[in-house]
Protein backbone atom coordinates (compact mmCIF):
# COMPACT_ATOMS: atom_id res chain seq x y z
CA UNK A 1 0.00 0.00 0.00
CA UNK A 2 0.92 3.79 -0.85
CA UNK A 3 2.13 5.67 1.93
CA UNK A 4 0.75 9.52 2.40
CA UNK A 5 3.14 12.13 0.94
CA UNK A 6 5.43 13.68 3.86
CA UNK A 7 7.90 16.75 4.46
CA UNK A 8 10.90 14.30 4.12
CA UNK A 9 9.10 13.00 0.01
CA UNK A 10 9.24 15.97 -1.84
CA UNK A 11 8.09 16.68 -5.35
CA UNK A 12 9.07 18.72 -8.33
CA UNK A 13 8.04 19.53 -11.71
CA UNK A 14 10.04 19.63 -15.03
CA UNK A 15 9.14 19.69 -18.39
CA UNK A 16 8.51 16.55 -19.83
CA UNK A 17 10.90 15.19 -22.68
CA UNK A 18 10.82 11.87 -24.66
CA UNK A 19 11.77 9.75 -21.62
CA UNK A 20 8.23 10.24 -20.18
CA UNK A 21 6.87 8.59 -23.79
CA UNK A 22 5.77 5.79 -21.56
CA UNK A 23 3.96 7.33 -18.21
CA UNK A 24 2.46 9.73 -20.30
CA UNK A 25 1.20 7.39 -22.77
CA UNK A 26 -0.27 5.03 -19.80
CA UNK A 27 -2.03 8.60 -18.34
CA UNK A 28 -3.05 9.04 -21.78
CA UNK A 29 -4.78 6.04 -22.35
CA UNK A 30 -6.90 6.23 -18.95
CA UNK A 31 -10.31 7.14 -20.35
CA UNK A 32 -11.67 7.73 -16.83
CA UNK A 33 -8.67 9.96 -16.23
CA UNK A 34 -9.20 11.88 -18.92
CA UNK A 35 -13.03 11.92 -19.16
CA UNK A 36 -12.19 14.11 -15.51
CA UNK A 37 -9.72 16.29 -18.03
CA UNK A 38 -12.71 16.94 -20.46
CA UNK A 39 -10.42 15.33 -22.93
CA UNK A 40 -11.16 13.23 -25.92
CA UNK A 41 -10.98 9.83 -24.56
CA UNK A 42 -9.38 7.78 -27.49
CA UNK A 43 -6.82 5.15 -27.17
CA UNK A 44 -3.19 7.32 -28.17
CA UNK A 45 0.13 5.34 -29.50
CA UNK A 46 3.11 5.76 -28.38
CA UNK A 47 4.03 7.89 -31.13
CA UNK A 48 1.12 10.26 -31.44
CA UNK A 49 2.39 10.65 -27.69
CA UNK A 50 5.88 11.61 -28.66
CA UNK A 51 4.52 14.04 -30.93
CA UNK A 52 2.07 15.61 -28.30
CA UNK A 53 5.32 16.37 -26.08
CA UNK A 54 6.98 17.62 -29.49
CA UNK A 55 3.93 19.64 -29.83
CA UNK A 56 5.34 21.53 -26.20
CA UNK A 57 8.56 21.07 -26.52
CA UNK A 58 8.27 23.70 -29.47
CA UNK A 59 5.50 25.72 -28.31
CA UNK A 60 5.61 29.22 -26.84
CA UNK A 61 3.00 29.27 -24.54
CA UNK A 62 1.93 25.84 -23.72
CA UNK A 63 3.92 24.04 -21.61
CA UNK A 64 3.94 20.06 -19.97
CA UNK A 65 5.32 19.49 -16.64
CA UNK A 66 5.82 15.86 -15.12
CA UNK A 67 5.18 15.93 -11.76
CA UNK A 68 7.91 13.41 -9.88
CA UNK A 69 8.79 12.25 -6.62
CA UNK A 70 12.39 12.89 -5.34
CA UNK A 71 13.08 9.24 -6.59
CA UNK A 72 12.65 11.07 -9.90
CA UNK A 73 9.68 8.65 -10.19
CA UNK A 74 6.87 10.07 -12.56
CA UNK A 75 3.26 10.68 -10.34
CA UNK A 76 1.29 13.10 -12.51
CA UNK A 77 1.37 15.91 -15.23
CA UNK A 78 0.64 19.74 -15.62
CA UNK A 79 -0.35 20.85 -18.93
CA UNK A 80 -0.50 24.51 -19.21
CA UNK A 81 -2.15 26.50 -21.98
CA UNK A 82 -3.07 30.30 -23.18
CA UNK A 83 -0.18 31.48 -21.98
CA UNK A 84 -0.34 35.38 -22.34
CA UNK A 85 2.90 37.56 -21.11
CA UNK A 86 1.28 40.14 -21.54
CA UNK A 87 -1.79 39.66 -19.23
CA UNK A 88 0.65 37.24 -16.88
CA UNK A 89 -2.32 34.74 -17.04
CA UNK A 90 -2.64 30.98 -18.08
CA UNK A 91 -4.90 28.20 -17.89
CA UNK A 92 -3.49 24.70 -16.79
CA UNK A 93 -4.89 21.03 -16.12
CA UNK A 94 -3.74 18.46 -13.57
CA UNK A 95 -3.67 14.50 -13.47
CA UNK A 96 -1.83 12.54 -10.33
CA UNK A 97 -1.94 8.71 -11.70
CA UNK A 98 -4.60 7.13 -10.44
CA UNK A 99 -2.28 4.91 -8.15
CA UNK A 100 -0.56 8.27 -6.67
CA UNK A 101 -4.53 9.72 -5.40
CA UNK A 102 -5.65 11.00 -2.64
CA UNK A 103 -2.05 10.62 -1.10
CA UNK A 104 -1.35 14.76 -0.90
CA UNK A 105 0.62 14.70 -4.59
CA UNK A 106 -2.18 16.59 -5.82
CA UNK A 107 -2.63 19.27 -3.40
CA UNK A 108 1.60 19.76 -2.96
CA UNK A 109 2.19 19.41 -6.87
CA UNK A 110 -0.44 22.32 -6.77
CA UNK A 111 1.65 24.33 -4.60
CA UNK A 112 4.76 23.81 -6.36
CA UNK A 113 3.15 24.38 -9.65
CA UNK A 114 1.84 27.90 -8.33
CA UNK A 115 5.64 28.85 -7.36
CA UNK A 116 6.69 27.23 -11.20
CA UNK A 117 4.38 29.75 -12.89
CA UNK A 118 5.13 32.84 -11.04
CA UNK A 119 9.25 32.48 -10.65
CA UNK A 120 9.31 30.73 -14.58
CA UNK A 121 6.44 32.74 -16.68
CA UNK A 122 5.55 35.55 -14.29
CA UNK A 123 2.02 34.97 -14.28
CA UNK A 124 0.15 36.50 -11.35
CA UNK A 125 -3.07 34.32 -12.06
CA UNK A 126 -4.27 31.47 -12.82
CA UNK A 127 -7.44 29.65 -14.36
CA UNK A 128 -8.97 26.14 -15.01
CA UNK A 129 -12.04 24.61 -16.19
CA UNK A 130 -13.15 21.89 -14.64
CA UNK A 131 -16.32 19.09 -14.97
CA UNK A 132 -18.71 20.54 -12.76
CA UNK A 133 -19.50 16.96 -12.15
CA UNK A 134 -16.08 16.78 -10.65
CA UNK A 135 -16.71 17.65 -7.06
CA UNK A 136 -13.85 15.88 -5.47
CA UNK A 137 -11.12 18.33 -7.91
CA UNK A 138 -13.52 21.25 -7.31
CA UNK A 139 -13.25 20.65 -3.46
CA UNK A 140 -9.61 20.78 -4.02
CA UNK A 141 -9.33 23.87 -5.68
CA UNK A 142 -11.61 25.93 -3.27
CA UNK A 143 -9.16 24.46 -0.68
CA UNK A 144 -6.10 25.71 -2.49
CA UNK A 145 -7.82 28.91 -2.54
CA UNK A 146 -9.28 29.24 -5.93
CA UNK A 147 -12.45 31.04 -6.65
CA UNK A 148 -15.41 30.19 -8.68
CA UNK A 149 -16.09 32.54 -11.54
CA UNK A 150 -18.63 31.19 -13.78
CA UNK A 151 -20.07 28.00 -15.43
CA UNK A 152 -19.72 27.23 -18.89
CA UNK A 153 -22.70 25.81 -19.97
CA UNK A 154 -22.68 22.99 -22.03
CA UNK A 155 -19.03 23.08 -22.66
CA UNK A 156 -17.92 19.93 -23.19
CA UNK A 157 -18.78 16.94 -24.82
CA UNK A 158 -18.63 13.67 -23.28
CA UNK A 159 -20.92 10.12 -22.80
CA UNK A 160 -22.86 11.51 -25.38
CA UNK A 161 -23.95 14.91 -23.87
CA UNK A 162 -23.06 18.42 -23.21
CA UNK A 163 -21.70 18.91 -19.93
CA UNK A 164 -20.97 22.33 -18.00
CA UNK A 165 -17.92 23.17 -17.02
CA UNK A 166 -16.97 25.40 -13.98
CA UNK A 167 -14.61 28.00 -14.59
CA UNK A 168 -11.95 28.76 -12.09
CA UNK A 169 -8.90 30.99 -10.74
CA UNK A 170 -6.47 32.10 -8.31
CA UNK A 171 -4.31 35.02 -8.33
CA UNK A 172 -0.17 33.90 -7.35
CA UNK A 173 1.26 36.54 -7.37
C1 LIG B 1 -7.83 16.02 -8.63
C2 LIG B 1 -6.44 15.48 -8.32
C3 LIG B 1 -5.41 16.27 -9.11
C4 LIG B 1 -6.16 15.66 -6.82
O1 LIG B 1 -4.90 15.11 -6.51
P1 LIG B 1 -4.78 14.05 -5.30
O2 LIG B 1 -3.34 13.75 -5.15
O3 LIG B 1 -5.68 12.91 -5.56
O4 LIG B 1 -5.35 14.91 -4.06
P2 LIG B 1 -4.68 15.06 -2.61
O5 LIG B 1 -4.42 13.71 -2.04
O6 LIG B 1 -3.53 15.99 -2.70
O7 LIG B 1 -5.89 15.73 -1.81
C5 LIG B 1 -6.03 17.15 -1.72
C6 LIG B 1 -7.17 17.46 -0.80
O8 LIG B 1 -8.39 16.90 -1.30
C7 LIG B 1 -8.98 16.02 -0.35
N1 LIG B 1 -9.48 14.86 -1.08
C8 LIG B 1 -8.77 13.84 -1.57
N2 LIG B 1 -9.60 12.95 -2.17
C9 LIG B 1 -10.86 13.47 -2.03
C10 LIG B 1 -12.15 13.04 -2.44
N3 LIG B 1 -12.34 11.86 -3.07
N4 LIG B 1 -13.22 13.85 -2.18
C11 LIG B 1 -13.06 15.01 -1.53
N5 LIG B 1 -11.84 15.47 -1.11
C12 LIG B 1 -10.78 14.71 -1.37
C13 LIG B 1 -7.84 15.60 0.55
O9 LIG B 1 -8.34 15.23 1.82
C14 LIG B 1 -7.00 16.85 0.59
O10 LIG B 1 -7.55 17.76 1.50
P3 LIG B 1 -6.71 18.22 2.79
O11 LIG B 1 -5.58 19.05 2.26
O12 LIG B 1 -7.67 19.00 3.59
O13 LIG B 1 -6.24 16.96 3.45
C15 LIG B 1 -6.33 13.96 -8.67
O14 LIG B 1 -7.21 13.22 -7.87
C16 LIG B 1 -6.57 13.65 -10.13
O15 LIG B 1 -5.65 13.66 -10.93
N6 LIG B 1 -7.83 13.35 -10.50
C17 LIG B 1 -8.19 12.97 -11.85
C18 LIG B 1 -8.02 14.12 -12.84
C19 LIG B 1 -8.76 15.36 -12.39
O16 LIG B 1 -9.89 15.31 -11.93
N7 LIG B 1 -8.07 16.51 -12.58
C20 LIG B 1 -8.65 17.81 -12.32
C21 LIG B 1 -9.51 18.20 -13.46
S1 LIG B 1 -9.42 19.92 -13.83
Amino acid sequence: MKSKITSCNKIYLRKANQNDVDFLTEMKNDLGLQELLMCHQKNHSQLEIKEWIEKYESSKDSFLLVVCESNQKAVGYFSVQRFLSHHKTAYFGIAIHPDFQGLGYGKTALFSFFEWANKELGLRKVLLEVASSNQRAITIYKKAGFREVGILMKHFFTNHIYQDAVLMEKDIS
